[in-house]
């Protein structure tokens, strides 16, 4: 049988009964957006992530835009630099384009692939308004590091959370570290609608109640031409549909955990196969499962006969792409080495043992020519 890289429909098995009634609920209810299943939503997703706050909005990438200019870290055309990871989906880099920000480039840390202190340190000019970490793959980074060194420098952190929905460092969530966190609830991640969707969290309840404004085109400010909002809400079918996953997310990061432990036990043999270190037990929540092999396309082909699809995250370095790239960039070796390497193999927490198993004996069986 193949094997897909991800299929939701087994997700949709698991809560289908309950997924129609809070569905339906919004349907005969009228209220299309901004409404109840919104605000229940928001209470629900503050209190899992242990903040004051949170307010949903179109999309993760709209979620960090706003974070930034909420806060007012990012003024438009000031030419405000935001340091970013190069190893992240282009969104992050993106949110700050949009947001009239200029995004700069820092390399990862070789052992965790997150964000590398010493890179960001180098970074630092005196046009640096803030630092967005990327918790890549489902792993914090290393927050107290990057929030000392963002003090030292009366620098703002917002957290890009956008593949780490319930994990925590030190037992504090995405939010809880920075200013703020931004969430992504595109369908593929650890809580995924059935459409796009995002929203900010932050111990700083003004933060929230300006982004509110914001998002809903802003307001009766807008009306005096004093705030330029934007369109961006969680609509009322996915706050909905969000609220009954929240009730499985925690079990559902578990059985990522557990299938990750089984790929890392089988796969211990293969030498020439890297996977990134875990900082602690639950700062890992494996929104995706990767591993480096120096033959990673014949890896690839090879699964790819035995109908196994895997995908690279990402391929595309951020520094690298024509939209961001600065002159002057310097080269970020160990990302540059990753992009060549890194596979993401299936992971989800519908996936049965028997199928990482199965990946997993490929896998070591696979001899490069
Ligand atoms: C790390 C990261 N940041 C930001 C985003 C943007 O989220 P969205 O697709 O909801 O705009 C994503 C999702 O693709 C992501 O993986």
């Amino acid at each position: 049988m193949p094997i897909s890289f991800l299929d939701l429909t087994r997700q949709n098995s698991e809560i289908e009964a309950e997924t129609s009634v809070a569905l339906g609920r919004v349907y005969t209810s009228g209220q299309y957006i901004l409404g109840p299943e919104v605000v229940a939503f928001e209470e629900a997703w503050s209190r899992f992530c242990q903040v004051d706050g949170a307010v949903g909005v179109a999309s993760g990438t709209d979620a960090l835009s706003l974070a930034l200019v909420a806060s007012g870290t990012v003024r438009k055309g000031a030419g405000d630099e935001v340091i970013v990871p190069t190893l992240t989906a282009p969104y992050t880099a993106l949110a700050v384009l949009n947001a009239g920000g200029v995004p700069v480039f820092a390399d990862v840390d070789p052992a965790t692939y997150t964000i590398d202190c010493k890179s960001i340190e180098i970074s630092i000019t005196s046009r640096t308004r803030a630092i967005v970490p990327v918790h890549l793959y489902g792993q914090m980074a290393d927050m107290p590091a990057v929030c000392a060194l963002a003090d030292q420098h009366g620098l703002t952190v917002i957290e890009d959370a956008a593949q780490a929905h319930g994990a925590r460092l030190n037992n504090r969530s995405p939010g809880a570290f920075g200013l703020a966190a931004a969430y992504s609830f595109y369908p593929t991640k650890n809580l995924g609608g059935f459409g796009d969707g995002g929203a900010v969290v932050s111990t700083d309840k003004a933060l929230i109640e300006r982004i509110k404004v914001l998002r809903q085109g802003g307001h009766a400010e807008a009306l005096k031409g004093q705030l330029e909002g934007r369109n961006s809400r969680l609509d009322e079918l996915q706050a909905a549909l969000l609220g009954v996953k929240l009730k499985y997310l925690n079990d559902w990061n578990q059985r990522r955990r557990k299938l990750a432990a089984l790929y890392d036990e089988m796969l211990a043999p293969v030498a020439k196969l890297r996977r990134p270190d875990v900082r602690q037990s639950d700062s890992h929540v494996f929104h995706l499962y990767v591993v480096a092999h120096p033959n990673r396309e014949a890896l690839q082909a090879h699964l790819a006969t035995r109908g196994i699809e895997t995908m690279i995250h990402y391929p595309y370095l951020l520094h690298q792409q024509s939209l961001f790239r600065q002159t002057g960039q310097q080269p970020l070796p160990v990302a540059e080495n990753l992009a060549d390497s890194i596979l993401s193999l299936p992971l989800y927490p519908h996936l049965g043992e028997g199928e990482v198993s199965e990946v997993a004996r490929a896998i070591v069986e696979f001899e490069p020519a």
